[in-house]
């Protein structure tokens, strides 16, 4: 019987360059979209696609991440005794959560990362999240993925379709067949195109899943650029043995990975906020005046 994906890791032990001097000593990943740390927003979305189990990969500077999700008790008997009870339960709600952690002691690329889940993975399928892209949709991207593979039962990627002039940003596929409406069977990934060269605009963005075989890929991948080992080359290899297939998402994708990305993320939150999106209306009518 085919297994039942309830396995994620987030890889998280990048060095977060885009945004130095802020992640010299603190976990791109605590960075907070108006109130609320990125990472808790990936964690969110598993557990809002049925994942049951959740392995953080993290490096140094990342204490905050493993802290962030345990329990402080000495904060929240003081909102307690204040009577700040809607506090208490937002501090309360990261908590006891079945989430694990191994360090990747030298950040040898996400492939890297990936293989250091083998053991907690086992013999089954499982999604990888990342944290440089937050998903709106109605059903969250990673439940899709996970209903895709209990069709095909094959490792599927997420793609979005990306300005042309943007593909040298991203993997790329090569699509071949659409095998149902928004699933595509992958020819080639293609990894960071030139424009003249994309074989498609569909690139591939921060959620996959896929099936334990990954491992023997990754195993056998040589560093590639940046003397990393690369995530989309085991993909690639991993295509010739096993299908991999693409699957479209239609809904909104915010890259927080980089700066305008966050600031543009931050300011269109902080418009539904319950706390700032009156405020932060005025302020951005007023400031545009100026401008
Ligand atoms: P990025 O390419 O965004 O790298 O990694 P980064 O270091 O986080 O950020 P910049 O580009 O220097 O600003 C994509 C994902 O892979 C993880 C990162 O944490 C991020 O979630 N990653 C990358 C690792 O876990 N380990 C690595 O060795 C590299």
């Amino acid at each position: 019987m085919q297994k039942k994906v309830k396995k994620a890791v987030i890889p998280a032990a990048g060095l977060g360059t885009r945004f130095l001097p802020a992640t010299k000593a603190l976990a791109k990943e605590m960075l907070p979209i108006v109130d609320t740390p990125t990472i808790q927003f990936i964690v969110e979305e598993a557990i809002n696609s049925g994942i049951e189990d959740i392995l953080i990969v993290d490096g140094k500077s990342k204490r905050s991440i493993e802290d962030h999700f345990d329990s402080n008790t000495e904060l929240e008997d003081n909102l307690s005794a204040k009577g700040k009870d809607k506090l208490l339960k937002l501090v309360q709600d990261t908590t006891d959560l079945n989430i694990y952690f191994i360090r990747q002691s030298h950040p040898r690329g996400l492939g890297d990362a990936v293989l250091k889940a083998k053991s907690f993975v086992g013999d089954e399928p499982f999604v990888v999240m990342l944290g440089d892209d937050l998903m709106t949709d109605k059903i969250p991207l990673t439940k899709q993925l996970v209903d895709r593979f209990n069709q095909t039962g094959q490792s599927t990627l997420a793609v979005t379709e990306v300005p042309h002039e943007d593909t040298s940003k991203y993997g790329v596929i090569d699509p071949d067949k659409e095998v149902s409406d928004g699933l595509y069977e992958v020819r080639n990934f293609v990894e960071k195109p030139r424009p003249q060269d994309a074989p498609s605009d569909l690139a591939i963005i921060g959620r996959y899943l896929f099936t334990p075989t990954i491992f023997d890929e990754l195993e056998n991948t040589e560093p590639g650029k940046g003397n990393e080992i690369q995530l989309t080359d085991a993909i690639e290899t991993l295509n010739h043995k096993e299908h991999v297939y693409a699957h479209k998402f239609n809904g909104k994708r915010y890259d927080i990975g980089s700066k305008i990305g966050f600031l543009e993320t931050n300011i269109e939150f902080g418009l539904k906020h319950p706390d700032t999106k009156d405020e932060l209306r005025s302020y951005i009518k007023k400031i545009a005046k100026t401008l």
